[in-house]
């Protein structure tokens, strides 16, 4: 007679034992498992709320498979995507070049708590989380392949780690600390705490039902698929996070500090520039800043009051960024758009009007920008790409790695520490605590700007981006409509 599930899941799922002949700290040495290192019985709490078994894994990803694939036998061809606004194509690329192989890395930070987490039920999650990354790694290169054919800049789906555009130099800065180098225990702050509960609901509920609007069912269907299974491994954070609190609370609030900067940083980027720039204005439903408002404030300050934890210390200037970041960065990333492996959209009247009703606070510091290269299309005409575009290479944070964008237009948040006979610049406050956290780790890291002093990187922009960056004239980014708008020649 079977026993019901009941019975076996927990033996399935949590079975731990006592070592005779090693000791625990051998099975588990600090330098890999993670600190505070601390007795089992420390860790045997550990409990997900939603408790699954192999079998039952393979079977309900085997149901999620399913849909994928007819969805993409449905509109995953090549005409399908041709149908969309080229605009939205641009914020697909982008996300179809950071998410992969991030997803890659994130493999090898669960495989890793599937050996040295400390205890047997969280392995066991982290494991089933190993296979769920394998699948979010594959699903968007299988995706993005059928398309290198009819759009190159496709291909960055898979080069875009493996170059060293600077786009990428700063991606795999923070996505090799977080999911390569972390051990168990940061990377459950990190990586299923912070990422996966702080931040990635903006994606699932704002980008995919923005998808779901532009026509875009491909990304809605691949989002929604990979967000289940986030939703599932997650249960790690707070589960890991609770016995750190319990044990170091200092440290667990330094872990939280610095990966929220760190991750918000990211998601400004990719998920900023798609909500308030790369969606056509007729799909847009709400503002990056009131997605954050609602996804990122509201319910993960509520989770770090649930488990015990401070606000950030610089809770206040990362609120004052939310008005301010991404667009800074996008007004940089427009003007040096050969640069990148996707094209960027020119907000015009409608895009400006829009954008100054939802940031009331401080879009009349930043339309200056836009009025401005808008007069230099005017001047030049449509195509001349170079002449609204930026033509000396930039500076770039000594930790985040993107370009040096903290503040506002009229003020900026540059902060300069001087270390071992080194000068290191950095885009604020924040980023500067992070690096005097672990200067040692940091310190070697040679930005943009130093591989060019150096003599590592050519210091020419179009040597630069054609032997460094990885681009050639048929892939780096242009303007979407090559300088072509209607109200622009209608004046
Ligand atoms: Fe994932
Ligand atoms: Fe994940
Ligand atoms: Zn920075």
């Amino acid at each position: 007679m079977a026993l019901r599930r009941d019975e076996w899941l927990d033996l399935a799922r949590k079975l731990d034992w006592s070592y005779s002949y090693v000791d625990e700290h051998a099975v588990f040495p600090d330098l890999v498992a993670g600190r505070p290192w601390l007795p089992h019985s420390a860790w045997e709490g550990f409990r997900e709320p939603y408790r699954t078994a192999y079998s039952e894994y393979v079977a309900t990803q085997h149901t999620k498979e399913t849909v994928v694939h007819a969805v993409r036998a449905a509109v995953g061809k090549i005409d399908d995507f041709q149908r969309l606004d080229p605009q939205w194509l641009a914020a697909l690329k982008l996300h179809a070049a950071t998410l992969p192989l991030a997803e890659f890395a994130a493999v090898i930070g669960n495989l890793r708590a599937a050996r040295f987490g400390r205890d047997s039920a969280w392995r066991t999650t982290a494991l089933f989380g190993a296979l769920d990354e394998t699948r979010h790694t594959q699903i968007p290169l299988l995706l993005m392949h059928e398309l290198v054919r009819w759009d190159r800049q496709f291909d960055w789906a898979h080069r875009f780690y493996h170059s060293n555009n600077w786009v990428a130099i700063a991606a795999r800065h923070l996505m090799d600390e977080l999911l390569l180098a972390s051990d168990p225990i940061e990377f459950a702050v990190a990586t299923n705490f912070v990422f996966e509960t702080g931040f990635t609901n903006l994606q699932f509920v704002g980008l995919s039902a923005l998808a779901h609007d532009v026509g875009d069912r491909m990304f809605e269907t691949m989002v929604k698929s990979i967000q289940t299974d986030e939703a599932r491994h997650a249960q790690i954070g707070p589960a890991v996070l609770a016995t750190v609190v319990a044990h170091d609370r200092a440290y667990a609030q330094a872990l939280l500090d610095k990966w929220f900067w760190r991750q918000w940083h990211l998601f400004a980027v990719v998920t900023g520039f798609a909500m308030d720039y790369l969606t056509p204005l007729a799909h847009r439903k709400a503002s990056f800043k009131e997605f954050m408002q609602e996804w990122v404030i509201d319910q993960f300050a509520r989770s770090l009051t649930e488990i015990g934890l401070e606000k950030p210390w610089y809770w206040n200037e990362f609120l004052a960024s939310i008005d301010y970041y991404h667009h800074m960065v996008y007004a940089s990333a427009y003007s040096y758009r050969a640069t990148v492996w996707f094209d960027l959209a020119l907000p015009g009247p409608g895009e400006r009007a829009w954008l100054k009703d939802k940031y009331a606070d401080s879009w009349d510091a930043l339309d200056p920008i836009w009025a401005r290269i808008a007069e230099r299309w005017q001047i030049g005409g449509p195509e001349l790409e170079w002449y609204v575009h930026g033509t000396t290479p930039v500076g770039f944070c000594n930790l985040c790695q993107l370009v040096l964008c903290g503040g506002t237009p009229a003020k900026n948040t540059a902060r300069v520490v001087d270390a071992e006979g080194h000068r290191h610049i950095f885009c604020s406050e924040p980023c500067a605590w992070i690096f005097e956290q672990n200067r040692a780790r940091y310190a070697g890291h040679r930005d943009v700007v130093k591989r060019i002093l150096a003599g590592d990187a050519p210091a020419n922009l179009l040597e630069l981006l054609r032997t460094y960056f990885g681009v050639t004239p048929e892939t780096w980014g242009k303007d979407v409509a090559r300088g072509r708008y209607p109200w622009m020649e209608a004046r």
